[in-house]
């Protein structure tokens, strides 16, 4: 039985005396919840996040990390610099970073062996846009943007890692795909893992992130292949993302 997972994707948003409200909003909310909880901000709130949240039962982590360990890459945060203000988590491959960035496929395969290799579990987001699920490529999509992480860092290391299938069309547009929807795609994915690794495909957590909400998450979260939810708009508000883990547990 594969833990829920319900991680909060803050996105370029906060402030510091918000996100002390919010952190505490959380914190507070979800003590006593069994299930793996994460929010995952920007940088500079690292610390802040860090001391609101040492010792609950909510982890924190970062909206992207470095391919490389060190060096003259202005700009950039290596995953050793991540793991220094305790994140566990490191979101990869997010459809904003390829859209508007140019992270391939192959960029995104190396920042997760990055993320690996300092101990940070990646949670790498696939899916398809919406021009593509019309034309009906969403399994071909879905499928490259997987074997090349397996490709780069093993199937095992899927064992330290998580999958968020997050469709762009369903990317803060409040259009959620329908729990069919997104459990036919999560069960593709599993069943990739699996022609590689079954005891890696029976245990990994692939999440389901696109307008998940209160309202639609519990079903979304009963589909057999779906562990939990990646929160972009709800994860800001603390009632709205308390209410997604207690749907989870
Ligand atoms: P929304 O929940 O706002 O649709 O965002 C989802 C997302 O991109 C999480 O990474």
């Amino acid at each position: 039985m594969r833990k829920k997972f319900v991680a909060g994707n803050w996105k370029m948003h906060g402030s510091l005396p918000g996100n002390a409200e919010l952190l505490r909003g959380v914190r507070a909310g979800v003590a006593g919840l069994s299930i793996d909880i994460a929010v995952c901000v920007p940088y500079p709130y690292l610390a802040q996040t860090g001391e609101a949240l040492k010792g609950s039962n909510v982890a924190w982590g970062a909206q992207d990390v470095s391919e490389h360990a060190q060096g003259a890459y202005t700009g950039e945060v290596s995953a050793a610099m991540l793991v220094e203000f305790g994140c566990q988590y490191a979101i990869v491959g997010h459809s904003e970073r390829r859209t508007y960035y140019g992270d391939t496929d192959a960029v995104v395969a190396a920042k997760c062996e990055a993320a690996l290799k300092a101990g940070l579990l990646p949670i790498l987001c696939v899916g398809e846009t919406l021009d593509e699920r019309e034309r009906n490529v969403t399994a071909a999509v879905v499928t490259r943007q997987l074997d090349a992480f397996i490709a780069r860092c093993g199937v095992a290391a899927l064992a330290n890692s998580v999958i968020a299938y997050e469709p762009v069309w369903a990317i803060g547009t409040g259009r959620t795909a329908s729990p069919e929807q997104a459990q036919e795609v999560h069960a593709l994915i599993r069943a990739r893992v699996a022609r590689e690794s079954a005891a890696v495909a029976a245990g990994l957590r692939i999440l389901y992130g696109g307008s998940m909400k209160p309202g639609n998450a519990k079903e979304l979260m009963a589909q057999p292949d779906i562990d939990g939810g990646l929160i972009g708009g709800a994860a800001l508000v603390a009632a709205d993302f308390v209410a997604i883990c207690a749907a989870a547990q």
